[in-house]
């Protein structure tokens, strides 16, 4: 059996560069925790927990010793109620978050109607969408959502950094006949494009797919819900512990790839667990 490994699988820059930065300050903290999964892999948040790193999802309860940012940002009303208090801060939202952070603030003040491509319930989104403030701010996951905006006179598009380019494209194109005067920031993050590319690629080829990482993480349910489209026998799943032998009955080839947070450890071990039923 052919196995066909995704080279993009796994971490990007953004959870690349949370997780070490968690790792490092947990070294440095004798007490720590992070605001919320720092990102969304079950099985790295557990090894991050041996490290002393907790998880606290109310503030509230956060009143002294280190917090940590998770990678995919909080609100800007979370960041005030963490900074008025006497905490270490390690800020591990990656660079790319912040940046669509700021511009919908930016937006905002500019006096343009803040519209968000992206998961209404995703943190991100809920973070992103905190800086444009409580005016003229919607959020819209796909076109017929867009088509149902009142007519604006003035839209500034920002896109969770996971959003399909093929999704953004046609908001972007209901909003045009939503407005006088449209901004378009494409916010979606390089390492989210490559992975789908690479996995609308894999999909085509393999007999059947696994996508690897948490039930959590949208980037890889996102993917999971594209290799299907292609290849209707597509798994999603966390661990290699949930492969099942009778999947690969009559297939010759199977396609890997995972989501941006997904652990290297996880990979390989999915990577083994198929090549020994291939055997
Ligand atoms: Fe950042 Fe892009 Fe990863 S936004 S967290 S580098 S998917």
């Amino acid at each position: 059996m052919e196995i066909l490994l995704a080279k993009s699988a796994g971490f990007c820059f953004g959870v690349k560069r949370a997780t070490n930065m968690a790792f490092d300050a947990a070294r440095e903290h004798p007490k720590i925790c992070s605001h919320g999964p720092i990102i969304h892999s079950p099985q790295m948040v557990e090894k991050l927990r041996e490290q002393g790193v907790d998880v606290v999802s109310d503030i509230d309860e956060i009143n002294d010793g280190a917090v940590i940012i998770r990678s995919h940002g909080i609100s800007a009303d979370e960041l005030h109620r963490i900074l008025a208090k006497d905490l270490n801060i390690i800020d591990a939202t990656c660079p790319f978050v912040k940046k669509a952070q700021d511009i919908a603030g930016q937006l905002s003040r500019d006096g343009y109607a803040v519209v968000l491509a992206g998961e209404a319930e995703h943190p991100e989104v809920q973070g992103i969408i905190s800086y444009a403030g409580n005016k003229d701010v919607f959020t819209v996951a796909n076109l017929e959502e867009a088509e149902k905006l009142p007519y604006l006179k003035k839209i500034g598009i920002v896109a969770q950094t996971t959003q399909s380019y093929d999704n953004f494209a046609r908001i972007v194109e209901a909003c045009l006949s939503k407005c006088q005067e449209l901004r378009v920031f494409n916010t979606i993050c390089d390492a989210t494009t490559v992975r789908q590319q690479e996995a609308r690629s894999l999909a085509g080829q393999a007999d059947l797919m696994l996508v690897i990482g948490g039930y959590n993480s949208a980037n890889t349910s996102r993917l999971a819900r594209i290799c299907k489209k292609i290849q209707p026998v597509t798994y999603h799943i966390e661990t290699a512990a949930e492969i099942r032998d009778e999947w690969f009955g009559q297939i010759d080839s199977v396609g890997i790839t995972a989501g941006a947070s997904t652990p290297q450890w996880i990979i390989d071990e999915v990577y083994e667990r198929v090549a020994q039923v291939g055997k």
